[in-house]
């Protein structure tokens, strides 16, 4: 096995090879997802991108202990394929979650506008971790929730007052991409990384699927995203990715961390 804490300047296959089955407690999973971004996200045809989505994934599963959870990042359409593939493999379906980019205004004549990505969760079996208290957000209706927190509102018979953490947390997730957050002016600006993830997201994925001491497993980690939230929140994490200057600016980030 690869040593924790370390990520890792390698393709995912050749890393996933290098991983003890049944040793990760939860793999947060960004992959390419065939847009054509870049040349690591471009492939001779989509039979061809699905065919090598379905071997890493396939590589990846075994790695998870009978208690792990997989979340994995794609477009809403690819993910209907994803979801298919990872039911064949008796995975149990947990949440489609839309992540709602907050990416300022498409310009789709034809169709509606693309705003969203979609993460699949998934666990191995029905014993997993799931920290729902960890991961709660504010009531939206915050006047009705004030007068709730005074009196309580009436339910079933029973008096309901509101939690002061906030609501459970729901499958529509709303972050602003960092393209966007970055942006000048409203121009995009150059990243150093194409498609970095928004840090709170990554976290609340973690918060709620490991616990304290867990190692997290990334095998497209980027900009490093997963491995600084997971080092933030005291948990191991292991990752590679494909390209040496994304290896570089991650080491750079997770070192400032
Ligand atoms: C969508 S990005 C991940 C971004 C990351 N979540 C972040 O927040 O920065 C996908 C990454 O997969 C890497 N990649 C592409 N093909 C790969 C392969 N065969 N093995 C390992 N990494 C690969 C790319 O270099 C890219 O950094």
């Amino acid at each position: 096995m690869l040593p924790i804490n370390s990520i890792y300047h390698l393709d995912c296959f050749k890393f996933l090879n290098k991983i003890n089955d049944g040793s990760i407690d939860l793999a947060v999973i960004d992959p390419p997802y065939n847009m054509r971004k870049a040349e690591w996200d471009t492939f001779v045809s989509e039979t061809d991108f699905f065919q090598w989505t379905f071997s890493w994934i396939d590589a990846l599963l075994p790695k998870l202990k009978q208690t792990g959870s997989v979340y994995i990042f794609n477009t809403p359409y690819n993910s209907a394929f994803i979801l298919q593939h990872l039911s064949h493999r008796k995975l149990i379906f947990q949440n489609w979650i839309t992540w709602d980019k907050r990416d300022g205004l498409g310009s789709s004549k034809r169709k509606y506008s693309n705003g969203q990505e979609t993460i699949l969760f998934f666990t191995k079996s029905k014993k997993y971790t799931f920290n729902y208290d960890d991961i709660r957000v504010p009531y939206e209706s915050t006047e009705r929730i004030d007068h709730a927190a005074k009196k309580g509102i009436l339910k079933n018979g029973k008096r309901w007052f509101p939690n002061p953490n906030g609501r459970f947390c729901g499958e529509v997730w709303h972050f602003p991409s960092e393209r966007h957050v970055t942006k000048v002016n409203g121009k995009v600006q150059k990243l150093p990384h194409i498609t970095p993830k928004p840090l709170a997201m990554i976290e609340r994925i973690i918060k709620a699927s490991s616990n304290i001491g867990d190692i997290v497993l990334d095998c497209f980690i980027g900009s490093g995203t997963t491995a600084i939230a997971a080092k933030k929140l005291e948990r191991n994490f292991i990752g590679a990715d494909s390209n040496l200057s994304y290896i570089k600016l991650a080491q750079q980030k997770i070192n400032h961390e």
